[in-house]
């Protein structure tokens, strides 16, 4: 059975599934669905401040009956506005989470900050030490991007927020190696790619006849959904998803009770995972897509 939490590098820890309110509900109504996913159990969730959603989060936390100390809550800085430090962000974060700290902050992508990275992880680490935020990261970061300000870092990054699944294993994997070695914990967004976005690989017949022995093994339904979040934290790697329903929240939670991949299944997905190029001109280009797709839409809103 999987662990319910990682330890980070600075001594604290991760619960090992969170529940996301960008992708799906950016700029939606988040507050139902992540009400919901409190009342199923979750107790660690994603936003950021490019999502727009940490009003909307605070709505749902607030009153929700879970003591501050047992939530673990995520933001990120995209954006310091001219003369804005990371501070001022966080501030500002914050004041929309309606809380006193966070419990991760992550800088969200390198391209926001080129040029800049040793600046603001300073300014990332001064925001540690005054405690608003419990441990600081990163997200899209690719190696050459660490190594812009990590010999002057005086803290290491405790994450990095990542697309993580069996497609992009070819790609990543002197990133993984790289990881390791600096102690920094890959967390995941993106594992349900292979069956949602990117059906029709060869995984597909591996994820089915795993799911089959391991629903024979458990005596209990299994999704390929499952499999894959369980192969990601057999990894060691926190998986940030979401959903707008109810029972796949509960499916979702349920795969820490489920039983382990085997090694040789473990060795199968990787294998079937690393046969797709997936053809990526960059590791990260999806999230480029993404941040465009968010400003068209704030322009055509402005507009
Ligand atoms: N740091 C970054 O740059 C970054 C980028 C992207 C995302 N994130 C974070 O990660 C979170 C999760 O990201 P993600 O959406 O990429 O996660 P994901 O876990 O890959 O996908 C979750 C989505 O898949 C759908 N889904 C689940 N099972 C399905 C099935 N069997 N068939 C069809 N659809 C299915 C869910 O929709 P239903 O509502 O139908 O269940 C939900 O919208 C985000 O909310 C955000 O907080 C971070």
């Amino acid at each position: 059975m999987s662990t319910s939490s990682f330890s980070l590098n600075d001594g604290t820890s991760i619960p090992a599934l969170g529940f996301g309110t960008g992708t799906a509900l950016m700029k939606q109504d988040a507050v139902d669905p992540t009400k919901t996913a409190l009342r199923t159990g979750f107790t660690h969730f994603d936003t950021a401040q490019m999502y727009r959603t940490e009003d909307q989060l605070a709505a749902a936390l607030a009153d929700c009956g879970v003591p501050r100390e047992k939530l673990y809550v995520t933001t990120k800085v995209a954006e310091l506005k001219e003369g804005e430090t990371v501070k001022d962000a966080l501030q500002e974060s914050l004041s929309k989470l309606k809380l006193d700290y966070v419990d991760l902050y992550l800088v969200h992508a390198p391209m926001h900050f080129s040029g800049r990275m040793k600046e603001v992880w300073k300014e990332m680490e001064a925001v540690k030490r005054e405690g608003l935020t419990r441990s600081i990261g990163v997200s899209n970061f690719e190696i050459q991007d660490f190594e812009e300000f990590l010999s002057e870092a005086t803290i290491k990054p405790a994450v990095n927020q990542i697309e993580f699944h069996p497609y992009v294993l070819g790609a990543f994997e002197s990133l993984l190696e790289y990881s390791n070695k600096h102690g920094i914990r890959l967390e995941s967004y993106g594992v349900l790619a292979p069956i949602t976005r990117e059906p029709g690989g060869p995984l597909d017949p591996v994820l089915s006849s795993v799911r089959t022995r391991l629903e024979q093994t458990w005596g209990k339904p299994v999704t390929e959904g499952q499999v894959l979040f369980k192969w990601c934290l057999q990894k060691g790697v926190v998986v940030v998803t979401t959903s707008s329903k109810e029972d796949r929240m509960k499916e979702y939670l349920a795969v820490l009770d489920m039983p382990d991949l085997t090694p040789e299944e473990m060795a199968e997905i990787d294998a079937a995972g690393r046969k797709k190029d997936r053809g990526d001109p960059e590791l990260f280009g999806r999230y480029k897509q993404y941040v465009q797709l968010v400003r068209s839409r704030e322009t055509n809103a402005q507009g």
